[in-house]
């Protein structure tokens, strides 16, 4: 494999499952030193450990809401293995339920991880990254854009990382820190779309309004992150990115494809 990130140091957070850790392991195949974080130290433990395979990766437990504990980990990736050349901000909860089954608590909580979340990591990792050349990294979703039912929590957040996103593009950009989000659309084998699309019939639906018909895989999301993180990515900053094989370019409802559908 080709080493596109050799003698950089990569940050995830979040990295403890799903996609994340699908980054977080070809992030370290590309030649990268990674640190990972999440909120259960036997999570985080099993995951540095796979990442390891790939190359040197450190875990520490860690809970993006707290500020302090976030910085903490970045001085120690910092200290550890050199200055950050790399940022994927992550961490994210969501359940499924009707804005009138959610409680204010149960709102607050996912802006609290997704949003305010990637505020944390991304405003704490400034003064320890490799400057000028570094790449922050947000992880947002279609939803961001488009309404969707039993998601205002989600839509929320992630309309705000957007927004984060490209507001810090501006304001780093002069320091040499780009700053761009990749937004993933249905990945499979992943915590959000067992969440999402629990059922055989639930995965069928999602996957016939998708123009490819099907689900993604983490190495596509990983392969846009190292594209990022990459010189090659000099001059892409305060990008959303769709990583969804299409299914952002229609409406919620799938109805680009029409009925026009039918017909393949
Ligand atoms: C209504 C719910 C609920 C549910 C939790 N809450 N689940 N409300 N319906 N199904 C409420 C609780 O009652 C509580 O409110 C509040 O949310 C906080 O719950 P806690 O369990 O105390 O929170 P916490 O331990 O911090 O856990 C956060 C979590 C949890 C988001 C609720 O699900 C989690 O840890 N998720 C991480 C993994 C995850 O979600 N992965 C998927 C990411 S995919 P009260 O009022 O009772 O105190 C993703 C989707 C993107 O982000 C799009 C994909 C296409
Ligand atoms: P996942 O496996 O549940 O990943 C979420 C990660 O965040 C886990 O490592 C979790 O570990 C960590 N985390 C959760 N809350 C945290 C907190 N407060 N502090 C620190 N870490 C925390 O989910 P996934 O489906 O792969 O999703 C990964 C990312 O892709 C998310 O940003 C999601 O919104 C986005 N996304 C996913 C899809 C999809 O199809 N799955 C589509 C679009 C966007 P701990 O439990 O140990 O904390």
């Amino acid at each position: 494999m080709t080493q596109e990130l050799a003698g950089k140091t990569a940050f995830v957070a979040g990295g403890s499952s799903g996609i994340n850790l699908g980054i977080a392991k070809r992030f370290a195949a590309a030649g990268a030193k990674v640190a990972i974080i999440s909120r259960s130290p036997e999570k985080i433990e099993a995951a540095a450990k796979e990442v390891s395979a790939f190359g040197p990766c450190i875990g520490m437990a860690a809970d993006v809401r707290d500020y302090a504990a976030i910085e903490a980990a970045l001085k120690r990736t910092h200290d550890e293995l050199g200055p950050i050349d790399i940022v994927l901000s992550g961490a994210a909860g969501n359940f499924v339920a009707p804005a009138l089954g959610m409680s204010a608590n149960g709102f607050k909580t996912v802006v609290d991880i997704d949003l305010i979340g990637t505020f944390n990591v991304l405003r704490a990792s400034f003064e320890f990254l490799n400057r000028p050349g570094a790449s922050l990294i947000s992880i947002t979703a279609g939803q961001a854009e488009r309404a969707s039912m039993f998601q205002a929590h989600v839509c929320a957040a992630k309309a705000g990382i957007n927004m984060l996103t490209k507001c810090l593009a501006l304001e780093w950009g002069p320091a040499g820190v780009r700053v761009n989000a990749i937004s993933p659309g249905p990945i499979a084998d992943t915590e959000g779309m067992a969440r999402l699309a629990p059922t055989p019939e639930a995965e069928a639906r999602v996957n016939s309004r998708n123009p490819m018909r099907r689900y993604g895989q983490k190495d596509e999301i990983a392969d846009m992150a190292i594209f990022l993180s990459s010189e090659k990515a000099a001059y892409v900053n305060g990008a959303i990115i769709p990583v969804d094989g299409g299914s952002g370019a229609g409406d919620a409802s799938g109805n680009a494809l029409g009925n026009y559908a039918a017909v393949y």
